[in-house]
């Protein structure tokens, strides 16, 4: 039986790329389960892209690991040791006891593993948090129909590589987006994927343009930065986008160029482009409930008023500087009084 536990802790917090100095690896007592608790042995310690976020001291939807702080992970482990009556030793449970060899908790949230499924280390993986990552992402979000085009970038990774054969699997297009022309390979050939386009090469957009002849329906996020503004060119209407990750800006010292779309992601918000064109069919609803309020003031309007057509080019160049205050409007001519008013 060994006696001490060997765990990693975060010892300083990288501004740019981790380095093993801001790791710390201790060894200390295996913890002793107290009444309601289990002792585990950690198999399996799965390593994803959200772990560079816990390293950093801000505000997001989860808590910083403190410095000197174990640090997080999913983990496979047999129970070794309970105190719970749910549990006994042998058993195997998905839980987040992180980077340690042992560890004692409540067995709260914890899911138990089915050995007869697929190998237990897939409960992290395909069958764990990064597969339903993708199962949902794709088809709550993203809704692929039949005979459309799917572009998922990371996508020889763990959340990519199941978004587009699950993609496949529903009778779309898949095509995948990764670093290296190995990754690219791997994506069509093994996976099954209908192209795969290296986002590191020359003539990155073209090569997509290439991929996806009928545009891109639904796109798949998972690294934000150029990636996306490159796919953004070559979305059909109607086209969904699950922002699921940002890995091109997890390591980054400045602020991304252009608009910041992480609290889009961490606070579950949409962004949907749209058209009035489209949506004349809710005039009459509109005119109904908007003209109400006008008539009796509980909705107010400005007008900004130049007069004569000539006035015109100055008052919309003044528009687009911020001179306007109120709806622009030019007086062409005099508004004939109403007979008999
Ligand atoms: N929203 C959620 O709940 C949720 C849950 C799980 C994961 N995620 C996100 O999903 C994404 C994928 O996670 P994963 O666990 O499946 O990891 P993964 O894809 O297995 O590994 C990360 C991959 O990201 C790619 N990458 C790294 N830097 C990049 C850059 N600057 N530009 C473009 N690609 C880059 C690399 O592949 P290449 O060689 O192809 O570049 C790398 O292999 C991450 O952004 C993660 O944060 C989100």
């Amino acid at each position: 039986v060994p006696e001490t536990n060997r765990r990693v802790l975060l010892k300083s917090r990288p501004p740019g790329e981790p380095r093993p100095s801001d790791f710390e690896i201790a060894e200390g007592p295996i913890p002793k389960p107290s009444d309601g608790e289990i002792l585990c042995r950690t198999i399996w310690l799965s390593l994803d892209p959200y772990m560079r976020g816990r390293m950093k001291d801000v505000r997001s939807y989860a808590a910083p690991v403190e410095i000197g702080g174990v640090m997080v992970g999913g983990t496979v482990s047999e129970v070794i040791e309970s105190k719970h009556p749910s549990l006994r030793p042998g058993d195997l449970v998905v839980g987040m006891d992180g980077w340690q060899q042992y560890a004692s908790s409540a067995p709260t949230g914890l899911r138990p593993i089915d050995r007869s499924v697929a190998p237990i280390s897939t409960a992290l993986g395909v069958l764990g948090m990064p597969g339903l990552t993708a199962y949902v992402g794709l088809l709550d979000i993203g809704r692929p129909v039949a005979g459309e085009t799917v572009v998922v970038s990371a996508a020889s990774g763990a959340v990519g590589s199941v978004v587009g054969q699950i993609a496949r699997l529903k009778g779309c297009r898949a095509v995948g987006i990764a670093g290296s022309p190995t990754k690219c390979g791997y994506v069509v050939n093994e996976l099954g994927f209908d192209a795969a386009v290296d986002y590191r090469r020359d003539g990155f957009a073209e090569a997509l343009r290439d991929a996806c002849p009928n545009g891109i329906d639904v796109y798949f996020d998972n690294v934000a930065g150029p990636v996306l503004e490159a796919v953004l060119r070559q979305i059909n209407r109607g086209a969904r986008i699950p922002l699921c990750g940002l890995i091109s800006q997890y390591n980054a010292t400045e602020p991304p160029r252009g608009p910041n779309l992480a609290p889009l992601l961490t606070n579950r918000g949409l962004i949907r482009g749209f058209l009035v064109f489209d949506h004349f069919d809710r005039f009459g609803a509109f005119v109904n409930e908007v003209g109400a309020w006008v008539r009796n003031g509980e909705l107010r309007y400005r007008e900004d008023i130049v007069d004569g057509l000539d006035a015109a080019p100055q008052a919309f160049i003044g528009l687009l500087e911020g001179r306007n205050f109120g709806k622009l409007l030019v007086r062409v001519s005099e508004e004939r009084p109403v007979a008999g008013g």
